[in-house]
């Protein structure tokens, strides 16, 4: 990891879950890291619970589906630093319910989901991109995607989450060939796709009650086995391109 020592990363979604996992690695690895969400105070805990790291960690209040919200950050962030040299596209939303759903609030819900899971991280990445061109040095993007990014092993309940996961995979692809094609072979561009990991999003989506039951029945990783994936992908030499990693739990079944 020396060679990201002293270098900025932005986090998406990094309140809760994956994303404060990511915040908390790279913070002890020596990265000075930016954590992005709604709950920006969250963050700024995360930094008071760890307290003295090598890299440090900036709260910023951020909602991925507001473009407005985005621009204003990554200005923010631009005007603190000038440039990045790592970006996670972690946030995402799901709801427990149909693409057919009938009740009332179902089409601002489906909106949501797309428009953080996948618009998103459209507009995060356009603006990462743009400030790790800016920074002249080596970058990495990595979208923190999911199996049902690649298959669909249980249709029920996930309505359009799965589809902006496949979204997300298939723009993964594009703009490492875009980036090749521009002729800039300094930023490197991956897709990471866990099974499933112990957070609160089960609970938060309306899937369960009781999630310490749901995971004892279920293989899991946590969060901070997605937390290692994405060091892994980070400590490969600058001339390997990961483009896909999957991680499931053992014992997974689908
Ligand atoms: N958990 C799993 O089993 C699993 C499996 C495969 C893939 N994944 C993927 O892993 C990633 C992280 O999921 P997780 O399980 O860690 O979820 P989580 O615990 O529910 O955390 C989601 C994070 O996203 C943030 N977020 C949600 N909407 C946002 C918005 N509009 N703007 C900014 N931030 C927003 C939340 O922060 P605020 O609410 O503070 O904004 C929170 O920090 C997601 O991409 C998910 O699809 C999860």
């Amino acid at each position: 990891m020396e060679k990201w020592t002293g270098k900025i990363a932005v986090v998406t979604g990094a309140s809760a879950g994956i994303g404060k996992a990511i915040v908390e690695y790279f913070a002890k690895s020596g990265i000075h890291v930016v954590g992005l969400a709604r709950r920006s105070e969250k963050i700024e805990e995360i930094g008071k619970q760890l307290g003295e790291t090598p890299g440090k960690i900036y709260a910023h209040k951020c909602d991925v589906s507001d473009l407005e919200s985005v621009k204003e950050t990554f200005k923010w962030i631009e005007e603190k630093f000038g440039f990045i040299h790592i970006h996670i596209n972690n946030a995402a939303i799901l709801f427990y319910g149909t693409i057919l759903d009938k009740r009332e609030n179902a089409t601002e819900k489906i909106n949501s989901v797309i428009n953080t899971n996948f618009t998103g991280a459209v507009h995060c990445t356009r603006e990462a991109v743009r400030l790790m061109e800016k920074s002249d040095d080596y970058g990495l993007l990595i979208n923190i995607n999911s199996i049902v990014g690649d298959s669909i092993p249980f249709g029920h309940g996930v309505n359009v989450y799965a589809p902006t996961k496949y979204a997300l995979k298939a723009f993964t692809e594009v703009l490492r060939q875009e980036l090749i094609l521009s002729g800039n072979t300094k930023i490197r561009v991956a897709n990471l796709s866990p099974g499933v990991v112990e957070t609160e999003m089960a609970v938060a989506a309306g899937f369960v009650e009781d999630a310490a039951a749901m995971y004892q029945a279920l293989p899991h990783v946590k969060s901070e086995d997605v937390a290692e994936a994405v060091s892994f992908i980070l400590r490969t030499p600058y001339n390997v391109n990961i483009t896909q990693l999957t991680i499931k739990p053992v014992g997974e079944k689908v």
